[in-house]
């Protein structure tokens, strides 16, 4: 146990403010949340019933017989245990309920704001960490309802109430029965504190593994490439072995601890025979008390050991909502004041000395400015690294620029509504990400205005329907994991008439880099001109050829435009693009 793994783990508790957030999320249940309460209680209150009833009886039936009166009293012994059962049965199915209720509402919530999130963010938090926060985390908080706060408050209650009985009943009896006891306290807390880390140690490696088996199925191919298989397979060994040596250390702490505790009641029960029977011989304790202080002694040594595990599945829950409120307070929308929601725009694009960094001052756009006219098509070309993407980047809203202004239709983006502008500019990626679903849900992201005629009517300008119709089940292809049964030209098609079926006033294109062959770059060249045709349109290329229908040609090199003009201004000046044309065609 190093002081680096008790720190890791060293969440409070106690921490009332985080616990009230979370019940915060009991609001909506709250006649629920009274009911279970009011269970737990009721519980506790009825724990001593049975064993004083079986005293009474055994002192007052048995010993003494009366045998009508003994058959009643079986009849209430039952009675009881029925209703215990329907208590027990209640408590612990609400709890788990309101458990899954709020984790549920929470869950929402948390993957509302993850979808909120610009791209920055999600540039430094690793997707496995979201993902843990999402579901296995949120999972714990579940915990702190169906094992936490409620049980514990239950199971405290119940051995005081015990205890109180205990001592009312005999008080020289329940003192020597607890002489145990602060052995007991001594073992839970040394178990606690060992599990806790134990605990800890489990979780990290499950995320370890999960991490690792999902990122070597998505890159599985370069294993294989570079017959990294034996290496792989053996970094997978060590971590497999890690977890099971923090999985067994839980099982070795509760396989030692839960003996201790029997022998301890055992001890218990020893004490309370040895005392308890000479007390009966002297006819000072009653034959029933011995009985029903043994019950109740199993009445207070299981709670004990219980709550040893609560308090820990508790802090875990604490520990698991601090991180998902984490993700909750993170202050990274897009926003926008929204000021300017005219039916439609325009689409005029200008960017006036534009400066961007994606960290700190390592400029990666340096004081660029163009115009792009209602109606215009302008091109950008230049090498990889240019910075082309980044413009993009800029005017969908994904990060922020540092210094100067873009401005659509005169007005600075920021002061338009998030969704307003998304609506109105259609972008399409360099890299095409394709759902694991049909292509007709791709291409309309499960939006049901959109008509299935229009996907098809756009398919054709496009000129993706033909390869479409020929898939089986056409249009209803499933596409598998990002698009996995399809050609890189294909996928670019369809990401093409994913942004022009919402007809934007302004389309911004960003070609895929990688190589297609001829027949597909014709028939991605005709697309891009299809629809880029009459609407203000920025195309990013890669090859030339896509870009010489251009009104402007912009060349950009280490985050700066070197020139711009149409082709041929730009083949006549003789500078950068000429050069770029002449290697390309050459
Ligand atoms: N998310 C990011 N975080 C930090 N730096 C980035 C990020 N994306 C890009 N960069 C850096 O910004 C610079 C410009 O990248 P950009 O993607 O705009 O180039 P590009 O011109 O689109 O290149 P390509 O032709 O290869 O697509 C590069 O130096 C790159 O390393
Ligand atoms: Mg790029």
């Amino acid at each position: 146990m190093s002081d680096k793994k008790l720190k890791s783990v060293s969440g409070n508790a106690f921490d009332l403010g985080l616990l009230i957030r979370v019940l915060r999320y009991v609001k909506p249940y709250r006649a629920m949340f009274t009911f279970t309460t009011f269970m737990v209680i009721f519980s506790a209150l009825l724990a001593p019933l049975r064993p004083y009833l079986i005293q009474y009886t055994l002192d007052e039936t048995i010993i003494i017989p009366k045998p009508g009166l003994l058959k009643t009293m079986i009849l209430l012994i039952v009675g009881i245990l029925i209703l215990e059962g329907i208590v027990q049965f209640l408590q612990t199915y609400l709890a788990n309920w309101l458990g899954q209720s709020v984790i549920r509402d929470l869950r929402v919530d948390v993957y509302r704001k993850i979808t909120h999130f610009r791209l920055k963010y999600f540039d430094q938090t690793p997707i496995g960490t979201l993902v843990t926060r999402a579901v296995s985390d949120i999972e714990t908080i579940a915990d702190i309802f169906s094992d936490g706060v409620l049980i514990i408050i239950g199971e405290i209650l119940k051995l005081s109430v015990v205890l109180i009985v205990m001592f009312i009943l005999d008080w020289r009896l329940t003192l020597i029965c607890i002489i145990p006891i602060p052995v007991l306290l001594w073992a839970t807390n040394i178990f606690k504190n060992y599990i806790k880390v134990a605990f800890q140690d489990v979780r990290t490696e499950v995320s370890k593994l999960n991490a690792f088996v999902q990122e070597h199925i998505t890159g599985m191919f370069i294993v294989q490439i570079f017959n990294r298989e034996k290496q792989e397979m053996d970094k997978f060994k060590a971590i497999n072995a890690r977890h099971r040596d923090a999985h067994l250390r839980t099982v070795l702490a509760n396989s030692i601890f839960f003996p201790v505790v029997e022998i301890l009641s055992a001890a218990s029960i020893a004490l309370l025979i040895w005392w308890g029977s000479r007390e009966v011989l002297d006819g000072v304790v009653q034959y029933g008390d011995l009985v029903a202080f043994i019950l109740y002694i199993y009445m207070i040594f299981r709670p004990i050991r219980q709550l040893a595990d609560r308090f820990n599945t508790l802090q875990m829950g604490m520990v698991a909502s601090e991180r998902v409120f984490k993700v909750m307070d993170t202050e990274a929308q897009i926003t926008g004041s929204g000021k300017n929601l005219k039916p439609s725009i325009d689409g005029t694009i200008s960017f006036k000395n534009v400066w961007f960094a994606y960290n700190d001052e390592d400029w990666v756009l340096k004081d660029v400015s163009f115009d792009v006219n209602k109606g215009q098509r302008i091109a950008i070309v230049g090498a990889t690294g240019a910075g082309k993407t980044s413009i993009i980047n800029l005017l969908s809203r994904f990060y922020e620029y540092n210094k100067g202004a873009i401005e659509i239709d005169g007005t600075d983006i920021r002061d338009f509504d998030a969704a307003y502008l998304t609506r109105r500019v259609g972008i399409v990626l360099q890299d095409v990400f394709l759902f694991s679903d049909s292509i007709y849900n791709n291409i309309t992201l499960n939006n049901p205005n959109i008509d299935r005629n229009l996907v098809i009517e756009a398919s054709k300008k496009v000129g993706a329907h033909k390869f479409i119709e020929r898939l089986p089940g056409g249009y209803d292809f499933d596409v598998k994991e990002r698009g996995g049964m399809l050609s890189v030209g294909q996928r670019q098609l369809l990401s093409f008439i994913r942004a022009y079926i919402y007809n934007p006033s302004i389309l911004v294109l960003d070609e895929a880099t990688s190589s297609v062959d001829t027949e597909t770059e014709l028939l991605i060249q005709g697309a891009i001109d299809q629809i880029t045709e009459g609407r203000t349109s920025i195309i990013i290329a890669h090859r030339l050829a896509t870009v010489q229908h251009a009104d402007v040609i912009i060349v950009m090199d280490k985050g700066q435009i070197l020139e711009a003009g149409s082709h041929q201004e730009l083949l006549k000046k003789d500078g950068a693009y000429r050069k770029l044309y002449e290697l390309q065609f050459v």
